[in-house]
């Protein structure tokens, strides 16, 4: 979790029983066919005429009666604000291992029409992928994550419930000198990453994830099995940044690996407010963007307890160069001397090390930690997105550091564009935020107290932040991350005026690409059986 990164410490590298039994029910006591059936006891029904196996669907399908309903239900929760008694439940989960067992889970939704949830690794921000509103059933992809790498043609199919972590880590057993451009948290599901966008360290060299996916495979909402060819351009076009979950089941993606140097060289160099930090990052605001391409230097404003207790703000340049250190010192030197790097603040490493370390994990980790999926801290967090085009004065960077230092625990996290990213057109895929774009801002909040007048006092701390921000980002509209999922942009109860509410966030994560996104949804899925509070609206009849 890159968030944990230093965050406790002072250093500088701190940081189901299944339901054998249903079948049968439906025919008897428990799940009485009346004249109206639940929903859930209607796709059971669906389910149990269906092509899957009864022994199969026995395998697959939770109620909240099975045994380890709570358990598989909990197991991708990355955000304990929805991990609580109150937060609305399935009325099913499904954990399919067979691409038809998803086909007709497909079809049963569209049958029974129940909202279908669609989770891959579970970091949706907002939870959408595990919870909703409307009554629900979670279609949960974590056992399909085959990854196969094929290094005679530098590509890879991976599928939607693999991680980041373990795409690196088959990566890596097969080449030395291949990695692929994507988050920097290893835990992250490829469904929701990718068809999200995904960004990471290589994003200056390599652009997103989606900018070198390559094929694709979904479930539509006829229940088919397509891929690029059959699912045409314009699907294949919305499923790379426009999010998946309004489209279709995306099974798998083809990727295409990048190059990188055996070693390359990371530094993390922290700076206190007395040791100039902000005006850092003001001069880092001018620099970022516009360095080689083969340097990522991110800037990460944390509070900590600073003198005599009191929280300060101190601030983590944290970068990856796709070279050695005198090169990575000398560029430095010459394009932001006031960070006064030297030799000894870089390690020489291997790519896959410096995944680790970016990742915040201490020298020497062994890579078989990426194949762990499970995340150990579960404390509670609201996050927020902008981009900024032009630098931020120095008054308003002090401001805002004080500000963070007063709110105790909200964080920044600025990360540079620039490079690829400015060479690709802002309609090539549904992610627009490219050329002229400095930097992203992630705006982070994370407490560990539980109950919902904690959790509303520290979104509300968020909001006031974000609101406070406003005259320093990008204006009409205010560009967001649809990856970073924020619930206060937006969200639409897809009823009568769908259009107008969903162009409200649509706007904002998608910019003019908001339209083909709306005439590719109407056309692949007019029924709207792909959806959640921030779904792609149909066209306004
Ligand atoms: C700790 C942490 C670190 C992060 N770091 C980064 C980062 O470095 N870079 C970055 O770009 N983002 C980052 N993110 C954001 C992350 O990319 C998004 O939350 C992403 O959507 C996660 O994908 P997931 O499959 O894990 O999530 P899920 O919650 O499973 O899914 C997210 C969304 O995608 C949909 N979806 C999931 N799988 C599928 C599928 N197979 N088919 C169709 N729709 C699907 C879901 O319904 C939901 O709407 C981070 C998030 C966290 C919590
Ligand atoms: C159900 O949970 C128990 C206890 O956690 C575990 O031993 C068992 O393997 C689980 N079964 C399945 C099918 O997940
Ligand atoms: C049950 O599901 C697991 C995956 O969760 C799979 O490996 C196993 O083969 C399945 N068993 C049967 C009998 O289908
Ligand atoms: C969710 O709650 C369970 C206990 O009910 C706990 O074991 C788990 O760590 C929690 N997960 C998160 C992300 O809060
Ligand atoms: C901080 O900036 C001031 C004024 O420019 C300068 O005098 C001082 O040496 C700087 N401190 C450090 C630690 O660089
Ligand atoms: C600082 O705060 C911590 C935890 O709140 C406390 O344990 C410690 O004694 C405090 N130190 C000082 C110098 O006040």
């Amino acid at each position: 979790m890159n968030y944990h990164w230093s965050a406790s410490s002072q250093s500088a590298f701190s940081m189901l029983q299944l339901l054998p039994l249903f079948l049968c029910c439906l025919n008897s006591f428990s799940f009485p066919v009346s004249a109206s059936p639940s929903p859930s006891a209607s796709f059971l029904k669906c389910l149990s005429i269906s092509k899957i196996p009864e022994h199969q669907l026995a395998n697959i399908t939770y109620t909240p009666k099975s045994t380890n309903y709570t358990s598989v239900l909990q197991d991708y929760i990355r955000n304990s604000r929805f991990n609580t008694s109150s937060t609305p439940k399935p009325a099913l989960i499904f954990t399919p291992f067979l691409e038809s067992q998803v086909q007709e889970i497909v079809k049963c939704s569209k049958e029974s029409g129940i909202q279908l949830t669609i989770r891959s690794g579970g970091h949706d921000y907002e939870a959408l992928s595990y919870t909703s509103k409307n009554p629900f059933v979670i279609l949960d992809l974590f056992n399909l994550r085959s990854i196969a790498i094929n290094l005679e043609d530098e590509t890879a199919w991976v599928e939607a419930g693999a991680t980041t972590g373990e795409l690196y880590y088959a990566i890596w057993q097969k080449s030395k000198v291949h990695a692929f451009p994507s988050g920097v948290c290893t835990t992250l599901g490829i469904g929701g990453h990718f068809s999200g966008g995904g960004y990471g360290n290589l994003l200056r060299k390599f652009g997103l994830s989606v900018d070198n996916v390559v094929d694709a495979k979904i479930v539509d909402a006829n229940g088919r099995i397509l891929d690029r060819k059959g699912m045409g351009e314009d699907l294949f076009w919305a499923i790379r940044g426009g999010g998946g979950a309004s489209f279709g089941v995306v099974l798998a993606y083809k990727i295409n690996l990048v190059r990188v140097p055996p070693t390359v060289t990371v530094f993390q160099v922290t700076k206190t407010l007395e040791e100039n930090a902000t005006d850092l990052v003001y001069q880092w605001q001018y620099i970022a963007d516009k360095f080689d391409r083969d340097l990522f230097v991110r800037a990460f404003l944390q509070t900590y307890a600073g003198e005599k207790n009191k929280t300060s703000v101190r601030v983590s340049f944290i970068a990856l160069f796709l070279g050695d250190a005198d090169k990575l010192v000398s560029l430095v030197k010459s394009n932001f001397p006031e960070l006064g790097l030297k030799k000894e603040d870089c390690k020489e490493i291997s790519w896959i090390q410096s995944v680790l370390f970016f990742a915040g994990y201490p020298d020497g980790t062994p890579e078989t930690t990426l194949l762990v999926r499970k995340t150990t801290s579960p404390s509670a967090s609201k996050m927020k997105s902008d981009y900024v085009r032009t630098p931020i004065p120095k008054d308003g960077l002090r401001e805002a550091v004080k500000r963070l230092a007063e709110s105790g625990n909200i964080w920044m996290q600025f990360n540079p564009y620039g490079g690829k990213m400015s060479e690709i057109p802002e309609s090539a895929l549904p992610f627009p935020h490219r050329a002229g774009v400095i930097f992203k801002i992630q705006y982070l909040v994370i407490w560990n107290e539980a109950g919902p007048a904690v959790d509303q006092s520290n979104i509300d701390k968020l909001r006031e932040f974000y609101k406070f921000m406003t005259p320093y980002v990008s204006k009409n509209p205010r560009e967001a991350f649809l990856n970073y999922r924020d619930i206060d942009i937006g969200s639409t109860d897809n009823g009568n005026d769908a259009y107008n509410q969903g162009k409200v966030y649509g706007i904002k994560y998608f910019k003019g690409n908001f339209d083909r996104l709306v005439q590719v949804k109407t056309k692949v899925d007019p029924t709207n059986l792909f959806r959640n509070e921030q779904s792609i609206p149909l066209l306004r009849k």
